[in-house]
């Protein structure tokens, strides 16, 4: 919206020509420069932004961040909130349709999830294909992406139905290809699901199940799991769910667009900070060693994984919840020796001008993996943990780019660095 005087007044002295630019929304849009030019045959002004640090790609009304205050809401409801109160199918739905659901809308849209999610025999034996040492987000990234080849009429992304039913299929069966990943790292046959267990309890069931008739969830283990995917669920315009909205730009299918988003998240820098994160806490291996560990950091050597966020400059208000969700699951699993190591580090950290001055908090990614750990997940299977839960804010983005207006193919320009009109030199003169 541009009120009186909401403008930038631009003055270019190549030319001396001045230029009103229309502040909408805290932005100016990049187009409004290519009008500044030195001649008519000049291309016009760029803006030029590595890594998107300050530019806004898309509207979005799904998820709101307040780096600066630690804030986090899904459509308008606090993170807390939701932790407290909601289950992650409820969260799913609010994300997808924007509102939450009353008794009759969660209950349809459970049974829609709950009766899609099997996957073909065909992708199970796809899976078998891998390596006995494959890492399970190799698996997922490759199995979300084959499944465009099972459904066909994806393609479709201009038919409601057609967006709806792959939203519900994306939700619904990504546990089971993830738990298929799991069952595959460890030798050991593939578990259906199990349609009477709800969406945490099923998973648990796919991964841990053996020769009982029954797999029954601990209650407490399950909780903290909903709790775990409520919190991984959505973040506004990530790594990752640039990556989605940017792939299915091209009109691709929703799987091929999630599969870009899993490709992207299974960075050390992103989703498998929290396998990084574990890895450092051994490598670290005592409290004792923490303080050298942190001057290592402080020299450049090291990177205090889990910590840092490009838009919190705050405590990530997640973190904060899922190390009390620590407590309740060490309630069940027994303490994990590297707590000890990871509160030193943070105690540390949180003091240390350092961290401080580059306002560097404990993210999503600090305490998740302990959790991970304790539930006696090996760490490959962290990111993949991460991805089952943001499969519903992925799919969210897309639907919401794939319906706004102003979304065309992605295709930034660059600044050109190399050389130009070369003269080709044959082989036997080179
Ligand atoms: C997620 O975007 C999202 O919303 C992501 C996510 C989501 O839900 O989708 O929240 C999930 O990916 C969380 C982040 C998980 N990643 C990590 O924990 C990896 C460790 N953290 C970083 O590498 C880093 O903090 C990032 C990648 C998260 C953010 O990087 P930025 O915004 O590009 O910041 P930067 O690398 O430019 O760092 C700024 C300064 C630098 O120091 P100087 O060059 O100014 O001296 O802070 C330093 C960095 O060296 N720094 C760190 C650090 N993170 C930044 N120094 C030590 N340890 C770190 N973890």
């Amino acid at each position: 919206m541009t009120q009186p005087n909401n403008s930038l007044t631009v003055t270019d002295n190549r030319t001396g020509t001045t230029y009103e630019v229309p502040i909408e929304d805290g932005t100016v849009r990049a187009t409004a420069f290519r009008q500044m030019k030195v001649d008519e045959s000049d291309f016009g002004l760029m803006t030029y932004d590595p890594a998107f640090m300050n530019t806004a790609s898309c509207r979005s009304a799904i998820t709101y961040l307040d780096g600066d205050n630690g804030v986090l809401e899904y459509r308008g409801y606090p993170i807390e909130t939701l932790a407290e109160h909601s289950t992650y199918l409820e969260v799913a739905y609010l994300l997808v349709h924007g509102d939450l659901p009353n008794s009759a809308q969660l209950d349809e849209w459970t049974h829609q999830i709950t009766i899609h999610t099997f996957v073909h025999e065909n992708i199970k034996a796809f899976m078998q294909g891998f390596r006995y040492d494959a890492h399970p987000m190799g698996m997922l990234l490759a199995s979300v992406g084959a499944l465009s080849t099972f459904y066909p009429d994806a393609t479709q992304i201009e038919d409601p139905h057609s967006r709806h039913i792959q939203t519900i299929r994306l939700i619904a069966k990504m546990p089971t290809l993830a738990a298929f990943a799991f069952r595959h790292c460890l030798g050991q046959p593939y578990n259906y699901p199990d349609n009477d267990l709800q969406y945490p309890g099923n998973f648990l069931g796919m991964l841990y199940k053996m020769t009982e008739l029954k797999y029954e969830p601990d209650p407490r283990i399950e909780r903290a799991l909903d709790i775990l995917f409520i919190l991984h669920a959505d973040h506004e315009q990530n790594c990752s769910t640039t990556a989605v909205r940017s792939v299915g730009s091209s009109q691709v299918d929703p799987y091929s667009a999630v599969a870009a988003g899993v490709g992207a998240l299974y960075g050390p820098l992103h989703g498998g900070a929290n396998e990084a994160v574990l890895r450092m806490l051994q490598r670290i291996g005592s409290r004792e060693e923490v303080p050298a560990f942190i001057a290592g950091v402080k020299a450049g050597n090291e990177r205090l994984m889990g910590f840092g966020h490009r838009v919190y400059k705050n405590y990530d208000p997640r973190a904060r919840i899922i190390k009390s969700a620590c407590d309740d699951v060490f309630e069940v699993t027994g303490t994990s020796p590297l707590l000890n190591i990871a509160t030193e580090l943070e105690k540390i950290a949180l003091e240390d001008e350092y961290f401080v001055s580059r306002k560097l908090y404990p993210n999503v990614d600090f305490y998740s993996g302990l959790i991970y750990e304790a539930l006696g997940m090996p760490m490959e299977m962290f990111p993949v943990m991460f991805a089952i839960p943001r499969t519903s804010g992925w799919i969210a983005q897309w639907l919401e780019m794939v319906s706004d207006p102003e979304q065309k193919i992605s295709r930034p320009r660059q600044i050109y660095t190399g050389e130009r009109g070369r003269s080709y030199v044959p082989l036997d003169q080179r």
